[in-house]
């Protein structure tokens, strides 16, 4: 799985040291709103923290056999997840090593060979250039690194996430305590099954990429922003479980370190998920079906309504319910959230068709709400006489450390926040050594071939 047969360019560190003004940003209880709103941050995010640090790129799943490849973004780099014809799961850079052209234009596909549309270098999965026209013609080529370049990816039970750094934390290290979490996520689908839907649906919002961030573990909005969706749900008489007064409920939020965070819903809801089930189309049809087999098991309802634990893994995967909603940052001020569809493979068909229409409610009924939220905030955050924003929430009123001294407290807890900018804060203080991988060893096949070449015309 790990590409550790690749060597390392040469290891770059980047732009300035950062370590007082981070912590003039990033306060205990307000962050400055320049963290939202500074291009020049934005930039040395894309570099420190996608890239300088692990993040989310895809499932297994969605590279089923060799030759499959998706195109996803790591901060400004474009990456391809590809399956190689060994069945190794690579991390290649969309970037071709002649100009720097990018590969591959499509978001997915199936091939054995990625050729450069411009001057037609060709490329194997492995990285490998495997041909170039009028190879003789380039007399300094074999002095170069010409493979393509290549991540460090390491898979996880299934999800695959990458890193340009030099030397990566373990990725066990980096999940910690939110692995447990991940495994019980995994665990729910019939033996350890997901199967991760090739269409994504996709919502952009004119706002910085750590506003999602900010609403992940944000349990007092649903209350206000969320006001029509719970309407909708008290007029069907369901148990509108975001209208909950948060002082009140025995959710929890729990932050896991580097980070990450997890709001577990299921104390507030001990009639099971299936009490939240909204009217739906297909709702009623299919859960007669399963009575009718005798496949209405409550493994089955909860499957179908989601586990009601919402896990967050800094900096860009956040499972909502069924779903996984992957940040993607474009500028300081645009993001795009991309929501896969996750299948349960070995559940029965009528549990998989209604996950389907689960994940279409909150993402058509709910999330509007959160975007224009965000939208409203980046707006507001124009005006720089006004420097500060509050994250202070929770900080003094009854948050508690666990055995591994992170906060956990009610769902009415800013901790979540503050942990997050702990960790955003840990990546962009000093520059994090990056480095691009590749494989010589065509470098010797090519030069041995030339000299050869000159060989036998006696030059
Ligand atoms: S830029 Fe790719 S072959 Fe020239
Ligand atoms: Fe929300």
């Amino acid at each position: 799985m790990t590409a550790d047969s690749l060597r390392p360019d040469a290891i770059i560190a980047r732009g300035p040291d950062l370590r007082d003004e981070v912590e003039h940003l990033v306060r205990e209880d307000v962050v400055h709103r320049r963290v939202y709103t500074d291009p020049a941050l934005f930039e040395i995010e894309m570099d420190r923290i996608f890239g300088g640090s692990w993040s989310y790129l895809g499932h297994e799943s969605e590279v089923p056999q060799p030759g499959s490849f998706v195109r996803r973004r790591m901060g400004r780099r474009q990456v391809l997840l590809v399956r190689t014809a060994g069945g190794e799961v690579r991390g290649l850079l969309n970037r071709c090593t002649h100009r720097g052209t990018t590969l591959v234009g499509e978001e997915r596909g199936c091939r054995m060979r990625l050729t450069c549309p411009y001057h037609g270098w060709a490329f194997d999965l492995d990285g490998k250039l495997l041909n170039l026209p009028v190879a003789d013609s380039y007399d300094k080529l074999y002095e170069r690194p010409f493979d393509l370049g290549q991540l460090r990816v390491e898979s996880y039970r299934g999800f695959v996430f990458g890193t340009m750094a030099a030397e990566p934390m373990a990725l066990a290290e980096w999940l910690g305590p939110a692995m447990p979490w991940l495994d019980e996520h995994i665990d729910r689908h019939p033996q350890g099954a997901l199967r991760v839907l090739p269409s994504a649906i996709r919502q952009e919002y004119r706002g910085n990429w750590k506003m999602a961030w900010d609403n992940a573990a944000d349990g007092i909005h649903a209350t206000f922003a969320h006001r029509s969706y719970n309407l909708l749900g008290r007029e069907a008489d369901t148990d509108t479980v975001l209208a909950r007064n948060p002082n009140a409920t025995p959710m929890v939020s729990r932050t896991l370190g580097h980070g990450h965070c997890v709001v577990d819903q299921r104390p507030g809801i001990p009639a099971g998920p299936w009490s939240t089930m909204r009217p739906l189309p297909t709702r009623d049809d299919l859960e007669a079906t399963l009575r009718d087999s005798g496949r209405r098991t409550r493994e089955n309802l909860d499957l179908m309504t989601g586990s009601m634990v919402n896990l967050s893994l800094f900096p860009n995967l956040i499972f909502v319910g069924n779903q996984m909603m992957v940040v993607e940052p474009l500028s300081v001020d645009h993001t795009r959230l991309s929501y896969s569809l996750v299948l349960a493979d070995q559940a029965p068909e009528e549990v998989n068709l209604m996950r389907l229409r689960v994940d279409e409610d909150f993402v058509s009924f709910g999330t509007p709400d959160d975007l224009e939220m965000f939208e409203r905030v980046q707006e507001g955050l124009q005006t720089v006489e006004e420097e500060w924003v509050d994250i202070s929430r929770g900080a003094h009123a009854g948050d508690t450390l666990d055995e591994h001294g992170h906060a956990v407290g009610d769902i009415a807890s800013e901790a979540p926040i503050r942990a997050y900018l702990a960790e955003w804060k840990r990546l962009m203080a000093s520059p994090v050594p990056t480095t691009v991988r590749r494989s010589r060893i065509e470098a010797a096949k090519f030069t041995n071939r030339k000299a050869g070449r000159r060989a036998a015309a006696g030059t």
